[in-house]
């Protein structure tokens, strides 16, 4: 079988930045909430912070891009590192800076900043020692993908590190199975293939496009750049499917917090990587 990325289907979808910029104005205040919402949401901001919290120290200086709302602009702030919050939608970055005044964060931010991941020329090079882009925006911007990465290890010291989730599209699939099977299996066909959602894949679809990954292709794709990868996890595996149980589960701490440790250990498992609706990696720049 041919690598993802090497097959036909993937040249043919374009990256649009001001539909991505449009989606996400128009999605408002859902993006603060939307790793709170359920359980497994929780589940997922969890994952995602303990790595961080792993790597991340407190003389650190960060570029989160695609930051969104705030939600781990206020974890990072937590962990004491400087922020440069960017992101391509202007409603993300208005909700960012208030949600950082009425949360008490804004003076970890130096700056908040509208700018597109593929195109970081008004940051200096190797002028970060971490970027974080958690959350999708590798995905988003589909066919610019190696531009946004190189762009990304551009401005990290050498020696710093990258933190990035993306779309999965095995765990897209197992969360959303019955939305899944409901489409016609041609235009499946065609997403499962080439990875993308995209107008080309998807012709009835008016925004929210995306590339989604398989494990393998992710990790490949970061290390033809040279950088090392430390870790990939999925987010989440075990607690996916399982949101009415789990409310219970969450008013008891010392169950909520075994399901958080085998989640950690379960989603960092090879065999758990495209269970999840996101892959996270964790790569060190040389
Ligand atoms: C799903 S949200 C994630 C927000 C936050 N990082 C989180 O994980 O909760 C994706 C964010 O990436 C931003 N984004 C998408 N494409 C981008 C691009 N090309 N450059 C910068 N930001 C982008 C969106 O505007 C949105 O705020």
């Amino acid at each position: 079988m041919q690598p993802p990325q090497n097959r036909s289907l993937d040249k043919l979808s374009s990256y649009q930045p001001a539909i991505v910029a449009k989606y996400f104005d128009e999605l408002g205040i859902r993006e603060w909430e939307r790793l709170t919402q359920t359980p497994a949401d929780e589940v997922s901001l969890a994952i995602h912070t303990h790595y961080l919290k792993e790597y991340l120290s407190n003389s650190d200086r960060v570029l989160e891009i695609g930051a969104g709302a705030g939600r781990f602009t206020q974890v990072l702030a937590n962990l004491g590192t400087k922020i440069v919050v960017a992101d391509i939608s202007s409603g993300q970055l208005e909700l960012n800076k208030s949600l950082a005044v009425e949360h008490g964060f804004e003076d970890s931010v130096e700056d908040w900043q509208q700018t597109d991941i593929c195109d970081l020329s008004g940051f200096e090079a190797e002028s970060f020692d971490v970027v974080v882009a958690y959350g999708g925006a590798f995905s988003y911007v589909l066919d610019k993908r190696d531009l946004a990465l190189q762009e990304s290890l551009r401005v990290i010291k050498p020696g710093g590190m990258l933190f990035l989730s993306v779309m999965s599209i095995w765990g897209t699939v197992h969360r959303y199975l019955d939305g899944v099977l409901a489409l016609p299996s041609a235009i499946n066909q065609k997403i499962t293939e080439s990875g993308d959602i995209s107008p080309t894949t998807f012709p009835a679809r008016q925004d929210n496009f995306m590339h989604l990954f398989r494990a393998t292709e992710l990790r490949q794709w970061l290390e033809q750049t040279g950088v090392k990868v430390v870790q990939l996890s999925a987010s989440n595996c075990l607690s996916l499917l399982w949101d009415r149980q789990l409310e219970k589960i969450k008013q008891d701490r010392e169950k909520w917090n075994e399901l958080l440790r085998m989640e950690i250990e379960a989603c960092a498992d090879e065999g758990s990587l495209n269970m999840g609706t996101h892959i996270i990696a964790v790569a060190r720049k040389p």
